[in-house]
């Protein structure tokens, strides 16, 4: 079946050579003119934008008597737990108790870095079997995935294995495969809410069966859970995640487990406190390591935290400051990407209710393209391959968009230019063939 050349919505596959042409020569005068406008856009960055960093601005004016509640001065060295008051916001923000939560510095990113080097180093917690000396190390890597994460595997030489990524977390029969039939698997990365890129959030079925499997799994198998965007909703209606920590202590998998989570995205990006959390255990052993390599962390910006959010409570009524910014954006977006593509057979498209990102998928073979098309006409995308371990996406069809830190006005012209790029990619494809 044909259909007609001006029905922009008609399905690849329905085109005729003639109505494929004559789209491709549409679609490449939009193109030609985006060129013609000199644009200079980003959807690279999976920031916050000035006006959601400016909803922190109170943080200067708090906490000016430097003293906390137990009144430690926090001008000076010590507390390498960090203040209770930062450590039981931390627990409230991941779902534990204070005192399975070390509250750091300003990176999450840095402890997760150092929590894989000292179980390389010395072994993960409760073992003294350093991974460097069990032989092979495989870690398995949800795909696509955060490249930051994959970026310390590599740079330990940790051969990542990638896992497929469902809309309700990782493929969890691939997981439990890999971890029954081979014994050299170390551990994988979760980010249970939200996820960068896809925004998916793991259903209770797949936390039950990852703290289930935890328990069977090889003794140095840990579960690297960054838990950064727990509070991250764009409504008040979103779904909620199983409490993680919960799951693992039913299934007597506690020891397994590590969480993260940051104020990176709440306040001021890699300006705040970061949280390391896991069972008594598990901390006891990364103290050990963390009292070489500090006096303390930086203890008056965990009080300024502590007053500015207070709790719970007061961390959601930020965020949902936070969503009234970053709600519009996410649905000029998707309005976008289904007004245009919808349909189309030129991809399809994650729909996160929170979070940074979302991921879409092109054609087959098609992300580099898009990318390089969309750098031609002004506007920067994640380069294609970075949601992937090495930089390899086998099928070079990821692209994540990161819709945050552009105004408006911005997105909306790079969204377009995307949708343009993306059709153009997949006409001309269609036209090879
Ligand atoms: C999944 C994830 N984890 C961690 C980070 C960085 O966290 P931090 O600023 O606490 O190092 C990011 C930042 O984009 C992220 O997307």
């Amino acid at each position: 079946m044909t259909t007609m050349i001006d029905d922009p919505t008609a399905t690849l596959n329905q085109l005729n050579p003639e109505a494929l042409s004559s789209r491709e020569r549409e679609l490449n005068i939009q193109y030609q003119q985006f060129r013609l406008d000199n644009l200079s856009l980003d959807l690279t960055r999976g920031k916050p934008s000035p006006s959601q960093l400016a909803l922190s601005n109170g943080l200067d004016e708090v906490a000016s008597d430097f003293i906390a509640n137990d009144g430690t001065d926090t001008r000076n060295y010590g507390g390498l737990d960090g203040l209770s008051e930062a450590r039981q916001l931390g627990a409230d923000l991941l779902g534990v108790n204070p005192e399975e939560v070390i509250a750091g510095g300003n990176s999450s990113l840095t402890l997760m870095y150092l929590y894989l080097l000292n179980a390389w180093h010395y072994g993960p917690p409760g073992t003294t079997t350093p991974w460097r000396e069990a032989g092979p190390a495989r870690f398995l890597c949800p795909v696509p995935g955060y490249d930051r994460h994959f970026r310390i595997l590599e740079d330990l030489g940790i051969e990542m294995v990638n896992v497929a990524m469902e809309l309700d977390g990782p493929n969890m029969d691939q997981v439990e495969e890999q971890i029954e039939n081979d014994d050299s698997i170390r551990g994988i990365w979760c980010v249970p809410k939200y996820s960068n890129p896809g925004g998916q959030v793991y259903s209770d079925a797949t936390i039950d069966r990852l703290a289930r499997l935890s328990k069977s799994s090889n003794p140095l198998f840990r579960v690297m859970c960054d838990n950064a965007y727990a509070v991250h909703d764009l409504d008040d209606d979103c779904p909620d995640l199983a409490n993680v920590m919960d799951a693992f202590r039913l299934h007597g998998s506690e020891d397994k487990l590590v969480m993260f989570g940051s104020t990176s995205k709440i306040t001021r990006a890699g300006a705040g406190i970061s949280f390391i959390s896991g069972s008594r255990k598990t901390l006891h052993h990364f103290k050990e390591r963390m009292q070489v390599f500090t006096i303390g962390p930086d203890k008056v910006t965990q009080l300024r935290h502590v007053r500015f959010l207070r709790d719970l409570e007061g961390i959601k009524d930020h965020m949902r400051k936070h969503a009234q910014i970053l709600k519009p954006k996410f649905n000029l977006v998707q309005d976008h990407l289904s007004n245009e593509l919808e349909g189309a057979g030129m991809g399809e498209w994650t729909k996160p209710r929170g979070g940074y990102f979302l991921s879409f998928n092109s054609l087959p073979g098609l992300a580099s393209k898009i990318v390089a098309l969309a750098a031609g006409a002004g506007v920067k995308l994640t380069p294609a391959g970075s949601t992937f371990p090495y930089r390899r996406d086998p099928d070079d069809i990821n692209i994540r968009l990161a819709p945050t830190f552009p105004d408006l006005h911005e997105l909306d012209k790079a969204i377009k230019v995307f949708v343009v790029c993306v059709q153009l990619a997949s006409i001309r494809q269609a036209l090879t063939k």
